[in-house]
């Protein structure tokens, strides 16, 4: 499949690169592995104690609560107040999680989940395939090429209450254009008012900024 995309970027035009998988390629279009990611892993093998245990269904512990200081910080680790589980990828945990709001939210079946335009392409098709109906907010002025935050502020407003938004953490998917801390800040007092649901998904942590503790 990379492949194909790789060669599908080509033919197009030599100019375009296609930047919506999330994935680094060299100028073959063939996979860039972060430097970082390899010594990991060559780390990893190296220790003794490495293994191929068959993992409990929540996943791996340590990784687990590690992902989870590193997202929501110590304080909230530390008062428990957080659940976490292994998926499949960031496919496999925003299906998990849409399973998880159509069976214990959107009970009488009257939920939307409000989706921005554009997004990363699947994100209709899993909550959807979840059993839950599926709307757009804005996020992208193209004649500005920035964020429209009016636009995604007003469409905040508009949502009834109990609604979902999937909101891109940092490094948006496939524009690029996050908020700022202070609209985030605004963002959430409308969250709290109008009782709607923030479903933050973190697929780039660190891929906006540079620097892992300062992406939002
Ligand atoms: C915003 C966003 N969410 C989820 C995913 C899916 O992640 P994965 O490829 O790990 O399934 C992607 C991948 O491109 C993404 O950009």
């Amino acid at each position: 499949m990379f492949e194909l995309l790789a060669r599908f970027d080509k033919d197009t035009d030599p100019r375009k690169v296609n930047l919506a998988p999330g994935a680094y390629r060299d100028d073959n279009g063939l996979i860039w592995l972060l430097p970082s990611v390899k010594a990991a892993t060559a780390a990893i093998i190296s220790l003794p104690t490495y293994e191929h245990q068959y993992l409990g269904i929540q996943g791996h512990v340590p990784f687990l609560r590690q992902a989870a200081r590193l997202i929501l910080g110590d304080v909230a680790v530390e008062a428990g107040h957080i659940a976490s589980l292994q998926t499949s990828g960031g496919t496999g945990a925003c299906h998990t999680g849409a399973v998880f709001l159509k069976k214990f939210h959107d009970v009488a079946g009257d939920v939307d989940v409000f989706i921005s335009d554009p997004s990363w392409e699947n994100h209709h098709a899993v909550f959807q395939h979840a059993g839950l109906v599926t709307k757009s907010y804005r996020c992208y002025n193209a004649q500005t090429r920035s964020l429209d935050f009016a636009g995604m502020k007003a469409d905040v407003e508009a949502a009834r209450r109990g609604s979902i938004f999937v909101l891109h953490v940092c490094a948006h998917n496939p524009t690029g254009c996050d908020p700022t801390d202070e609209q985030w800040d605004e963002l959430s007092r409308i969250f709290k008012r109008k009782g709607l649901h923030a479903f933050l998904d973190c697929a780039y942590q660190g891929f906006a900024t540079g620097d892992l503790v300062r992406d939002k």
